[in-house]
């Protein structure tokens, strides 16, 4: 249902759905996209042979506009995602999407959803999920010959309501959540399926989220969730290498390239073995992603195993990171590599 914006309460959302004035809508049909429009927001019809509905040819993408203190709207790096969503377009054989249609269609649907944008003291941003789905009747597996491109947005409260605060992982020696030659790196929407169970077990247990391993050594990380890993190592930035099966984030794109360029850090994109997150070497740890922003991360424990790191506090480097990149997506600090849009 949908909720008229001036019953919403904006200092206190969660990440729950709550819908919107519009979304916008492209059908693929015939070899071509059609030109797309807003619509009011509401359901869509789909044949129960539909391909995202049998087979899960699906891909999606996410994405916040923010309100900053002055009270410009802003997106951060949108022509990313709109890269991201071809990458994943092409594995999962769906048709591409031209940038600029995908990164004008967002902007299009910020604008009509402008009152859903939650106040800048309170935090929260208009979350935009763009998808792409097959939407054409198939039977044998093959894809379709119908595809949908949706924007939908929905208002979402800051991830930490009650301030800056570390996590405890899991480190699952059950699960693993892509493999080598899969489709790890895509935003597909079948990735996420399989990781709702983890979750939910991990979370039972009192951890926060899993840190998956890889699949074939069980030993080198992977990701957290949904959200990219980073470890401090005597002043350097170590990620796990972009092998395929894990999602380029454009968080941790953005944090990369701060590290190295506001906090002249060495920066290593390499196989990295959980036991080195046992070792001294290893002071900080944080995850990244459009949600989770730069979360901290206080503790990781595997089996009988546990490391905490910094008395599960938010350590120097992963605090000055977030600051600066807050800053740049709220219009606080100079944004010295263009990845601000301003919609206007
Ligand atoms: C599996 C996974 N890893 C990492 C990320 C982080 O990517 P980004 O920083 O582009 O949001 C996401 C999405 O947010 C994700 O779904």
């Amino acid at each position: 249902m949908q909720v008229n914006s001036k019953d919403i309460d904006f200092y206190n959302l969660g990440f729950g759905f709550i819908e919107t004035n519009k979304m916008f809508i492209s059908d693929y049909k015939n070899g071509n996209w059609d030109e797309g429009n807003l619509v009011p927001l509401g359901l869509i019809q789909l044949s129960p042979a539909a391909s995202i509905l049998n087979y899960g040819q699906g891909i999606f993408e996410g994405l916040k506009a923010l309100r900053a203190k002055n009270g410009t709207i802003t997106l951060f790096r949108p022509e990313e995602n709109a890269k991201r969503f071809n990458r994943s377009a092409e594995r999962l054989f769906m048709p591409r999407i031209d940038s600029k249609k995908f990164v004008d269609s967002i902007k299009k649907v910020v604008k009509a959803n402008e009152e859903y944008i939650p106040p800048y003291e309170s935090g929260g941003s208009l979350y935009i999920r763009p998808l792409m789905i097959g939407s054409g009747p198939i039977l044998g597996i093959a894809p379709a010959d119908e595809y949908k491109f949706i924007i939908f947005s929905s208002p979402v409260g800051p991830y930490f309501p009650e301030g800056f605060k570390a996590i405890d992982l899991e480190i699952s020696t059950k699960y693993t959540r892509s493999s080598v030659g899969g489709t790890g790196f895509s935003k597909s929407c079948s990735n996420y399926a399989g990781t709702m169970m983890p979750a939910k077990e991990a979370k039972s247990r009192g951890f926060s989220q899993v840190l998956y391993l890889d699949s074939i050594h069980r030993e080198y990380v992977n990701e957290v969730g949904a959200a990219n890993f980073c470890a401090v190592m005597d002043n350097t930035l170590v990620t796990p290498e972009l092998d395929g099966t894990i999602l380029e984030g454009i968080t941790l794109k953005s944090v990369l390239k701060l590290s190295e360029k506001k906090l002249n850090m060495r920066t290593e994109e390499r196989k990295l073995s959980y036991k080195e997150l046992f070792t001294d070497a290893c002071t900080e740890c944080f995850c990244t992603g459009t949600a989770a922003v730069i979360t901290p991360i206080g503790s990781v424990q595997i089996e009988h195993s546990l490391k905490v790191f910094n008395k599960k506090l938010p350590g120097e480097i992963t605090t000055k990171l977030y600051q600066l990149l807050t800053g740049i997506q709220r219009l606080e600090i100079k944004d010295d590599f263009n990845w601000i849009h301003e919609i206007s």
